[in-house]
């Protein structure tokens, strides 16, 4: 039913991918975007964090989902197009999918192409009723929804995860100003969010003892290297996440341990021993500070949903 071979292959032009690593590497704090991550590897590797013990977040919100499963069908109505932001493998969405009442259409997308389009694949096989339209972009750029075969009667936008954590607070607002807009007058959005805790719980969720997320983290430069060109060595790199208290975030950084230079395509930059990469943050929230954010953002928080040790939080917002 879906063309899935329409999925462009190169989602990030090189020229786009080269002026956001050369514009962060030349800050005085360098930065690299937490979106280059999702190659194919990283999208694996960021599959394994979800696996391990350490890593509360995709496991405290899949039994939360889970759990209220029935409660939040209800709030989404029937006949519904589900668009997800940054679905990767688009796990805790199979749950939504299989229970939704007679959903017309669902758009996954993702800045992996690669990726989206072995996923598209698995799910429209998997659910033969419910048209799969995936749309290979970075969620943050403007782009089309597709239109389903049988109209919907309304848009949800379902964005787990706690992925708008990795925007400092403007951009996540906007983020949501445009998933409200998306929606429409009559849709929804329906957001997981990462709650405040207990700081040991975070530093390990970050610094997990397997060293997945030390893996997924250098294979930023990875992938850098292999895109751009760039003569990064891992072996030079290493993972630290700390939390930042004064913006309630995790950050992720990949810290130089030596004095070296690092040419990327025809720019250079030096590093001095222990400066780091900052690659992303992770904010956690409290209820009232993403509410008030969402409320900036012109929409009202309709239902919540929160496991007993308030991890984790699931909300479903409406256009105010
Ligand atoms: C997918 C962005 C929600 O911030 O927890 C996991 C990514 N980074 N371990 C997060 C991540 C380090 C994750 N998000």
């Amino acid at each position: 039913m879906t063309i899935l071979s329409t999925i462009p292959e190169a989602v990030v032009a090189p020229q786009t991918m080269l002026d956001d690593v050369v514009a962060g590497l030349s800050q005085r704090q360098k930065t690299l975007p937490s979106k280059y991550f999702y190659d194919v590897r990283g999208s694996k590797l960021f599959d394994d964090i979800c696996e391990l013990d350490e890593y509360y977040v995709a496991r405290v919100e899949s039994t939360l989902m889970a759990e209220h499963v029935d409660e939040i069908v209800s709030a989404i109505g029937p006949e519904v197009l589900l668009i997800e932001y940054g679905s990767g493998s688009s796990s805790k969405t199979r749950l939504l999918l299989r229970n939704l009442d007679r959903p017309v259409g669902y758009v996954p997308i993702d800045i992996s192409s690669d990726y989206l389009s072995q996923v598209g694949l698995a799910l429209q096989a998997e659910f033969p009723k419910i048209e799969i339209m995936p749309v290979a972009v970075d969620f943050t750029r403007a782009f089309d929804v597709p239109t389903p075969c049988r109209p919907e009667m309304k848009r949800v936008v379902y964005f787990p995860g706690s992925t708008i954590g990795n925007f400092q607070r403007k951009e996540a607002q906007s983020l949501l100003a445009g998933m409200a807009d998306l929606a429409g007058g009559n849709g929804g959005v329906l957001i997981g969010i990462d709650l405040d805790k207990d700081r040991d719980v975070l530093h390990a969720a970050y610094n997990d003892s397997e060293g997945v997320t030390a893996q997924f983290n250098l294979n930023m430069l990875r992938r850098i290297n292999r895109e751009l060109g760039a003569c990064f060595d891992p072996r030079n790199f290493r993972h630290r996440a700390i939390f930042n208290e004064a913006d309630s975030c995790i950050e992720m950084h990949l810290v130089s341990t030596c004095h070296q230079t690092v040419n990327v395509c025809n720019y250079s930059f030096e590093f001095q021993e222990n400066e780091t990469i900052l690659t992303e943050y992770s904010h956690k929230y409290t209820f009232r500070s993403f509410e008030q954010m969402a409320n900036e953002a012109g929409l009202v928080v309709k239902r919540s949903w929160t496991d007993a040790n308030n991890m984790f939080a699931v909300l479903y917002l409406e256009r105010a």
